[in-house]
């Protein structure tokens, strides 16, 4: 596989690297939001409607007051002004949740918060809650399963404010799918997911004496938007609300954007005086912050019998709360993964009687992809054609649906990558075919994509005195390594080696730094974090051509270079160089700072190329029909993520999608009861996810082609790509090993019992 850039001696750039933030974490010094406690916190804890339709007639709170330790019991009539917040143009005041907490009466769903416990401890405060009588007026909740469109005239305003798109659409697809002489016509199903980090949802809020400023410690995924949602909630100018987040247990989406805990826990501190703090138990982790949306997805594609598309619909439906305007854009890749002349992408929703829907990891394009490549992998069985090569033969030359070049797409390499180590040309096409030690072997495969973009970011480098090196911004580290990657991109510009960098993030006070969602933070940061190490070199060059002793004297900053940690002149090159601690101490400075800004160009109107990461799994599982046992046995995913900054955490990454893409193939789902509404399947013993005992071996590979578009280095993201297209290889490799079509999932055993 060709390699396109080598990566020098001294650099970590594209070298494995281990997490500077890991001895931390492993020592269990790493502070989680749960984990601060402040002299006189108290506890908080809500109260869970039990119903998921109707109204609230009455609240008694008198029993739960008088319990020894409770501060006070907070409900509509005494919680105190909680202002909605808008939606701006750059992740400024976007919440999932549609109106602040307790703002009026109803009950939309199981589990909604509607009053909250604060108390001396914890356990006083989950009694209390407990202790509360509630009164409703009850009507039957709609939790229905099968999804038939809403008359919904706001069907095109999205979350992130995006509208229906033009690319969704071209040629004639219906008059090309009666036309064709090759037609598929089927129906996929996903489940309602739920995110389940490690990490529970916690907010820990404490304001001043004067109730001027607030500083909320809480488990996010972008602290900078939180900011702005709480500074609009409590009528605050911006700078007045500080978010802390310095370690992540992971959030998958469920934590990119504010949940009610946050508001609720602000209210109290600011009503009661003391530092509160609000943890999420599991069962709420299943009702009141997101998950993945059900969807329906028809598919219907119209191919020549040698395998041309010429036609490709894609319509689809997904459940949605009373309130969100969550859009699970499940045609994403749709318009530009193949070359089909006619095109139609659609969508409908479906009101439920259920907590709102969020993104959760690749939302829209992982259920979308399981979709279109599950049709994929079922044409190119019915017209007998491999389906790597029923790929290939669509392989399109430009985005057609934008009618723009792709700015790197490397699918082929992929696949032919992927078909050789996996020994793809051993298969047999027959179900059933193949057969290894008694068990009978599945294959199948399927190809992915994953958008590409940068969202605005900032950061700021700082050179000391010391010979050491600081990185800052306002970003923060899920767990995918952000740490990391920023100290290597400090060192990398600094000359430095990574033990000298100090990074810092997951504090607004910091430079304003981007969500960590979309696979988006590390591309984004790349110039960031370039541009204010230039910045801060630039006057440490200045300093250095005015500093006496040092033998710059007479030199303009023009004349010296920085490379390698050393301030040198151009014409003398490395040898009479100056490391730059010595250059700082000579002039009597600690340090020397600059700052870096890059805009975004995620949703940009005006963009010449299409960018996105691509890639591809061949999966085997193994089938043995006398005891019902399916194993997903071997996983070889290839990606296309242009350079790959950290290749230890990316395959960790792909490898972590991988397993969550069995658990989406295989167990995860959340059951509504259609009585009570309720998720009953609300904790981690009945919500089957996969585990250790599940992961095969899981061999990830990337193709190295830098993208240029996307920033200096050419890294685009890889934390979602991996979970996309998974399923749709599974349930392929379930179709050749037992010859079972699930067009619902997850695969369950039951339905292979035929
Ligand atoms: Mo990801 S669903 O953008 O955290």
């Amino acid at each position: 596989m060709p390699t396109t850039q080598t990566t020098p001696a001294n650099s970590t750039i594209g070298r494995d690297t281990v997490r500077i933030d890991g001895p931390r974490k492993v020592s269990g010094m790493a502070q989680y939001t749960s984990d601060y406690h402040f002299p006189g916190l108290l506890y908080a804890v809500p109260v869970e409607a039990t119903i998921a339709n109707g109204r609230i007639v009455k609240l008694d709170t008198v029993a739960a007051e008088k319990m020894p330790g409770v501060r006070a019991i907070l409900h509509r009539g005494n919680i105190g002004k909680i202002f909605r917040s808008t939606a701006g143009p750059e992740f400024e005041g976007i919440c999932e949740e549609r109106r602040p907490p307790f703002e009026d009466d109803v009950v939309r769903s199981y589990g909604q918060y509607i009053a909250l416990a604060v108390a001396d401890t914890f356990e006083t405060a989950k009694a209390a809650a407990d202790a509360v009588r509630v009164t409703y007026a009850k009507e039957k909740p709609n939790v229905e399963n099968l999804l038939k469109a809403d008359d919904d005239p706001e069907a095109v305003i999205t979350t992130f404010g995006l509208r229906n798109r033009t690319d969704n659409e071209r040629g004639d697809v219906e008059a090309a799918f009666a036309a064709a002489p090759e037609k598929l016509d089927e129906t996929y199903v996903t489940p309602t997911e739920s995110h389940n980090p490690i990490e529970l949802h916690a907010t820990t809020a404490i304001w001043d004496a004067g109730l001027t400023t607030l500083t909320l410690y809480e488990s996010s995924q972008g602290v900078v938007n939180l900011k702005g949602v709480l500074a609009q909630m409590f009528g605050l100018p911006k700078e007045n609300v500080r978010v802390i987040t310095k370690f992540v247990g992971s959030g998958f989406g469920s934590k990119l954007f504010p949940w009610s805990q946050c508001p609720l826990a602000a209210a109290a501190a600011r009503q009661l005086g003391k530092p509160v703090k609000l943890v999420l138990s599991r069962k709420m982790m299943f009702q009141t912050v997101g998950h993945r949306p059900r969807t329906q997805q028809r598919v219907r594609l119209g191919a020549t019998p040698d395998g041309k598309l010429v036609a490709l619909a894609h319509d689809y439906l997904y459940q949605r709360s009373m309130l969100d305007l969550h859009h699970e854009d499940c045609g994403e890749t749709t318009p530009f993964q193949y070359s089909v002349p006619n095109v139609r992408v659609s969508f409908g929703r479906a009101k439920r009687n259920i907590g709102a829907a969020a993104d959760m990891r690749g939302p829209g394009a992982v259920p979308g992809l399981y979709a279109t490549e599950s049709a994929m992998n079922e044409l190119a069985d019915r017209l007998k054609i491999d389906p790597v090569q029923l790929r290939i033969l669509n392989e399109p030359k430009i985005d057609e649906g934008k009618k723009l070049p792709f700015s790197s797409r490397h699918l082929l390499e992929c696949f032919e990558l992927g078909k050789e180590q996996f020994g793809w040309s051993k298969r047999t096409p027959e179900v059933g075919s193949m057969k290894r030690d008694g068990l009978t072997l599945g294959w199948g495969m399927a190809g992915c994509s994953w958008i590409a973009a940068r969202f605005a970011a900032q950061a700021s480098v700082q050179l000391r005195d010391d010979g050491t090196v600081r990185v800052a911004s306002a970003t923060q580290d899920i767990g995918t390594g952000t740490y990391t990657i920023l100290a290597q991109l400090a060192a990398e510009k600094t000359g430095v080696p990574l033990s000298k960098v100090e990074v810092a993030l997951g504090d607004t006070s910091l430079p304003d730094g981007p969500l960590s969602g979309g696979s988006l933070a590390t591309g984004s940061l790349v110039p960031a974090v370039y541009s204010a190490a230039d910045s801060a070199i630039k006057s440490l060059l200045t300093l250095a051509a005015t500093t006496p002793g040092l033998g710059f004297e007479n030199r303009k900053p023009d004349d010296l270079a920085f490379e390698g940690g050393q301030v040198l002149v151009k014409a003398d090159g490395a040898a009479k160089g100056i490391g730059f601690g010595e250059v700082l101490r000579k002039a009597n400075v600690r340090l020397v700072g600059g700052h870096g800004k890059a805009e975004g160009t995620f949703g940009n109107p005006e963009a010449k190329f299409s960018t996105h990461s691509f890639g591809c799994h061949f999966v085997e599982v193994t089938w043995q029909a006398e005891i019902a046992r399916l194993r997903v046995s071997r996983v070889v995913t290839v990606i296309d993520a242009g350079r790959i900054i950290n290749p230890l955490a990316g395959r960790n990454q792909i490898q972590g999608a991988v397993v969550m893409g069995i658990g989406m193939a295989l167990f995860e789902h959340v059951s509504y009861d259609h009585e009570s509404g309720a998720p009953i399947n609300s904790n981690l013993a009945d919500y089957a996810m996969a585990v250790n005992a599940d992961s095969p071996p899981i061999d990830v590979h990337f193709v190295d082609f830098p993208d240029k578009e996307i920033n200096e280095l050419g890294a685009r993201g890889i934390g979602e790509i991996g979970l996309a297209g998974i399923a749709a290889a599974i349930t392929a490799a379930v179709h050749h090993a037992t010859g079972v079509r699930v067009r619902e999932l997850p695969v369950k055993i039951e339905n292979l019992l035929v």
